[in-house]
């Protein structure tokens, strides 16, 4: 096993395209570190530098005490799984597992004994005569896996491993991984732009846009305390809300303004933001979780002294222990490079409903037990300790520590 860190490191392609910009990591030795970002951001040619199968342009990639910028890939002692598992057709489970292993001449019963306990741990053991083509898709990513698993590497790197799974199959992949991670303890670089998959299966994760290193952080650091509004409404599903606000102190205390409300601005936020009283009688971008949001009917007590937001459902997603209520605000929608970004990310799911005039989509995440139907006035309440103010211009996080004092 063996830490990997780059510094400074650049690609550009052969055509002036850069690909990857100064980006620093620092991957500890057993750490699961997950590189998310939209496609084309980058993440794959990182990647691939890492394992050699790249040239570097700029900086150091160091792979436990070794600088390996020169070094080949087979001399770099990682092991690669990709989207696309090449196993070879004619070979048995048993022997795409060792191939490898045999091309290194190891002694055949240790190759025996590896192959054995890979195909254990991945629940392979009653398909190892078969050939691929007798495998369903999650068999063969597993013995895929298997392949990366048997030369015992210092790391794996994975890049988009799952997306060639359906959706329930990807889901208990992501499990097999965590568990194998966390009985392996190899040092990964696992590459999505899933950022479902990114929260639920690293230690922490990287967040790339164009090449550039945006937050590294815990996935609760990162739906926490984004550095940005690009990571804000990249990270998090559904999407944060945003809206153009004004930050307004009166007799009532500090407020946030916006499309007819006016919701409290706790004191304490104003002490965890350092820098947020600057902006007091100026415009900011407030951004609000769908996840900060009950219905005031369905709330059991715990949102005592939350913020009342009366509004329409327009549309309702029943979820099965949560709904999704869609309901539009007076506020034209957000229009900032890194919140449109963001929200293009490709092949979504949610697809955008068409918006009315100039209001806003804006989404809840109320409890199960709420009687909402489309079409009815709901009181929704909002955690106003959760809220997240940006520079309208700059886009940052105002008071996160990241950007203090920039
Ligand atoms: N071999 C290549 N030659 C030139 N440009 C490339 C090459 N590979 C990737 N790129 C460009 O580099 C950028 C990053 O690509 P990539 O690392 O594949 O992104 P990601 O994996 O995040 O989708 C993109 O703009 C892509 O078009
Ligand atoms: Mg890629």
């Amino acid at each position: 096993m063996a830490s990997i860190v780059l510094r400074n490191v650049d690609k550009i392609y052969a055509g002036g395209v850069k690909a990857v910009n100064g980006l620093n990591l620092d991957i500890k030795d057993g750490e699961f570190m997950v590189l998310v970002g939209p496609s084309g951001c980058g993440k794959s040619t990182a990647l691939r530098m890492v394992a050699g199968l790249e040239d570097i342009s700029g900086g150091e990639i160091i792979i436990g005490d070794r600088v390996v910028n020169h070094l080949p890939p087979k001399d770099r002692d990682i092991a690669m799984v990709f989207q696309n598992y090449a196993l070879y057709p004619h070979m048995t489970v048993e022997e795409n597992l060792a191939f490898g292993l045999k091309l290194r001449k190891m002694p055949k019963a240790d190759i025996a004994k590896r192959v054995q306990e890979a195909a254990k741990m991945l629940g392979l053991e009653q398909y190892l005569k078969r050939k691929p083509a007798a495998l369903s898709g999650g068999q063969r990513q597993r013995v895929a896996m298997g392949r990366a698993i048997v030369r015992e590497p210092q790391a794996f790197l994975m890049d988009e491993p799952l997306s060639n799974l359906d959706a329930k199959l990807r889901v208990s992949m992501r499990a097999s991984l965590n568990t194998l991670h966390e009985r392996l303890g190899v040092t990964t670089v696992y590459v999505t732009h899933d950022q479902v998959e990114a929260m639920t299966l690293g230690d922490r994760v990287c967040v790339l846009r164009d090449g550039l290193l945006q937050q590294v952080d815990t996935p609760q650091n990162l739906f926490d305390n984004p550095v940005n509004l690009f990571v804000a409404g990249f990270m998090g599903s559904p999407s944060m809300n945003f809206v153009n606000a004004e930050l307004v102190r009166d007799d009532g205390g500090a407020a946030v303004a916006f499309a007819g409300y006016k919701l409290p601005v706790p004191e304490s936020t104003f002490a965890e933001k350092p820098g947020l009283d600057a902006y007091l009688g100026k415009k900011i971008i407030l951004g609000v979780r769908p996840s900060d949001f009950e219905d005031a009917t369905a709330a059991n007590g715990h949102s005592a002294g939350w913020a009342r937001i009366p509004t329409r459902a327009e549309v309702t997603e029943e979820l099965g222990s949560e709904i999704n209520v869609l309901f539009l605000i007076d506020a034209p929608p957000v229009e900032h490079k890194d919140t449109v970004a963001a929200q293009d990310t490709g092949d979504d799911e949610e697809a955008a409903l068409p918006l009315v005039g100039d209001k806003s989509l804006w989404t809840a995440r109320v409890n199960a037990r709420s009687h909402v139907r489309p079409g009815q006035n709901i009181e929704l309440v909002v955690d106003t300790q959760n809220l997240h103010f940006f520079d309208s211009d700059s886009g940052l996080a105002i008071g996160h520590p990241a950007n203090v004092g920039n």
